[in-house]
């Protein structure tokens, strides 16, 4: 997997529209915080170095200053203003980031489960896990669910989370600026495997966003390469399809683990944890504890062959 070039270092590394107005609220808040540690630090030492103890001094009390109505409405005037600004600055961003949604459907649905992400695309009748593609230039909107507990979900070059909560659907706007590959991860602790739950957010123009959703949304052939017949019929008489569904197979229909109607094209197996090819598919399912202990797959007792003609037949679904 090509993660050297991928982005999961900075909220600063902006990468969607929200996050460029976030990002600037933090560096004009930044600059007023920085003004007042100027001014009052400044303020400090000249106060010192002009009312530092004579050395005739006599012990009396200098000049009192207490009820200076002036001084009073100043030093309440100058925070007081700064408040506001910031005050009505954060709502404007608040309400540019996230305007109100309506009953505008989303363009991707963003299902949390212990411990992966599925990724639906409603309108263009896509399911996937884990990995998801956005086009460029077009703002998304997000709907967030959860199958068990609270997740949440990062981006970090998007700026924003949220979280995915069972039985109250959230969501966020995402309008990407740059093409790319953005890490991320869940950000509510949820369990054994909360830290290896992983976000690939694949930014990419429209054309190359468009032929993607076309092969997500082609039916992949059958096999026909003896190892991997031999492994669909494994797949099928397994309990893999107990959890697991393949479009274009009959007997994998099951939509509680991730969908592998195209696992061949991610980059990546048990939410980034592994790459993505045949030996690693093969060790994973014979003992997915090794690589993400507690992980909700089950340990599936192949021998060596039988994982390897599965792992033939799963490495088919391009
Ligand atoms: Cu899902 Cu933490």
């Amino acid at each position: 997997m090509d993660i050297k070039n991928a982005d999961f270092t900075s909220i600063f590394n902006v990468a969607s529209l929200q996050n460029r107005h976030l990002v600037d609220l933090h560096w004009f808040t930044l600059a007023i915080c920085v003004l007042i540690a100027f001014v009052v630090t400044g303020l400090l030492i000249a106060v010192i170095a002009k009312f530092r103890t004579p050395e005739n001094d006599d012990g009396s009390e200098p000049r009192q200053i207490q009820g200076n109505i002036r001084l009073e409405i100043i030093w309440t005037a100058i925070p007081l203003l700064i408040v506001t600004v910031l005050g009505v600055l954060t709502a404007i961003v608040m309400l540019v980031v996230n305007p109100p949604v309506g009953n505008k459907q989303p363009d991707v649905v963003v299902i949390g489960h212990q411990w992966w992400w599925e990724y639906r695309y409603p309108k263009l009748g896509v399911t996937t896990a884990n990995e998801f593609y956005l086009p460029v230039g077009k703002n998304t909107l997000f709907e967030f669910r959860s199958a068990d507990v609270v997740h949440s979900f990062w981006v970090i070059a998007f700026g924003q989370k949220m979280d995915a909560i069972p039985g109250h659907p959230t969501n966020m706007w995402v309008h990407p600026i740059k093409t790319g590959k953005f890490l991320g991860t869940c950000s509510e602790y949820c369990g054994a495997q909360h830290g290896l739950m992983r976000i690939i957010a694949n930014v990419v123009p429209q054309e190359e966003f468009d032929t993607w959703i076309e092969k997500q949304r082609a039916v992949p052939e059958q096999p026909t390469d003896p190892a991997a017949v031999r492994g669909k019929e494994l797949f099928n008489s397994a309990t893999c399809v107990e959890c697991h569904r393949v479009a274009g197979n009959e007997d994998a229909q099951a939509l509680i683990g991730p969908d592998l109607t195209h696992i061949a094209q991610r980059e990546t197996l048990g939410t980034g944890v592994l790459a993505n090819n045949t030996e690693n598919l093969k060790k994973w399912m014979q003992n997915p504890q090794t690589f993400k202990p507690g992980v909700n797959m089950p340990k599936m007792r192949l021998t060596d062959e039988e994982a390897q003609d599965i792992a033939v037949y799963l490495e088919s679904l391009k």
